[in-house]
């Protein structure tokens, strides 16, 4: 990855503007800060200090929208540390309910409000070059939060957030275990283009192919990483396909759809058919607690933070890591009853 300096402005008064709710279904609201590690030793710097009426770190944050529980998690944390911190720091919040041309709107906005730092986590990879360029040729640097962009390297100032091949590659050996390294299993995808969907896919896929000849994923479909949806396609998979041991999740909440469509067919999910998510939401070690589930890989949703430290030190222009990495743990369901109180999302 390249350095990057952005070049530096001296820009115009901030203006003031109140942190905006999104409807958030979470209820932690004293998540612990998740852990890191630096991921590689390369360095990104931003712009100066911008001046400012009372010097407050303003920020913009274009989120996804609202689709998961995890999601609501992630929201929690970026807002309550905004709220926590509010002598310090100023959330412009956007929640663009899913749709790329409502974060690309969002950006725009925050370009046009002189804020210090964008944060965003990109709801599908593709298609940011130009705002982000917009971004840059204003002075302001972009922290991308949770999934990757798929853009040249000094268009971001740095990604925070898991290694999603890695939890593939983690769930497929889950997997793989839990099957006795052999059978018919499904997958359903998250959102369709998004870097979470396809580098869990590409982890599983590729894990599964190279080391579990016996293991045949004989159907993949995205759920778009709603409960809802994860729900639907598992009732389309059961149809047309009565010997599946095993169904991989790309989220938790698809696989508690998933569950509920299992049971429906009157099956006992966990046990006739095992379930492997990614997530680690309260939800899915109740579900693995009553024996529904199997395994959760966890993906730290708690960046809030850690993405408000980088906006401080890209405002002061001090050098922050080009992928801040989420350590992330693997509980599956003989542990559940003894961790889940000590679950922070
Ligand atoms: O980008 C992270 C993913 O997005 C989470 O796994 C999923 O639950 C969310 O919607």
């Amino acid at each position: 990855m390249k350095k990057r300096l952005l070049s530096s402005i001296m820009c115009a008064l901030l203006v003031s503007a109140s942190i905006a709710g999104c409807g958030s279904s979470a209820n932690n609201t004293t998540a612990e800060q998740p852990k890191t590690e630096i991921a590689n030793t390369e360095t990104a710097t931003s712009a100066a200090p911008k001046s400012d009426s009372d010097g407050k770190l303003v920020v913009g944050f274009a989120q996804i929208g609202q689709e998961s529980g995890w999601r609501d998690a992630e929201t929690m944390s970026i807002q309550t540390y905004a709220k926590e911190h509010s002598g310090e720091v100023e959330l412009k919040f956007a929640d663009a309910q899913q749709k790329q041309e409502n974060q690309i709107k969002a950006i725009k906005s925050f370009i046009e409000q002189d804020v210090d730092v964008i944060g965003l986590a990109p709801v599908v990879e593709t298609g940011w070059d130009q705002v982000f360029a917009e971004a840059q040729d204003a002075g302001i640097p972009i922290v991308l939060l949770d999934r990757t962009a798929d853009v040249d390297d000094s268009l971001y100032a740095t990604f925070i957030g898991s290694d999603f091949i890695e939890e593939g590659k983690i769930a497929a050996k889950q997997m793989a275990e839990l099957i006795g390294g052999k059978g018919k299993i499904v997958e359903i995808e998250g959102t369709v283009g998004a870097s979470a969907a396809t580098d869990r896919k590409t982890g599983f896929d590729e894990e599964i192919a190279k080391n579990y000849p016996d293991i045949q994923i004989i159907a993949s479909q995205t759920g778009d990483f709603t409960r809802a949806q994860g729900k639907e396609v598992m009732e389309s998979f059961l149809k047309s396909n009565p010997d599946i041991v095993g169904v991989y999740c790309h989220n938790d909440d698809m696989a508690l759809g998933a569950i509920e469509a299992i049971k429906e067919a009157g099956l006992k999910p966990g046990k006739d058919i095992v379930t492997v998510s990614v997530d680690g939401v309260k939800g899915i070690f109740e579900a693995m607690v009553a024996g529904e589930a199997n395994c959760t890989v966890e993906c730290n949703p708690l960046l809030g933070p850690l993405f408000f430290e980088t906006a401080a030190k890209l405002r002061k222009g001090e050098s922050v890591e080009k992928w801040v990495k989420s350590v992330d743990g693997v509980f599956t369901s003989d542990v559940a009853a003894d961790v889940i109180d000590s679950r922070a999302y």
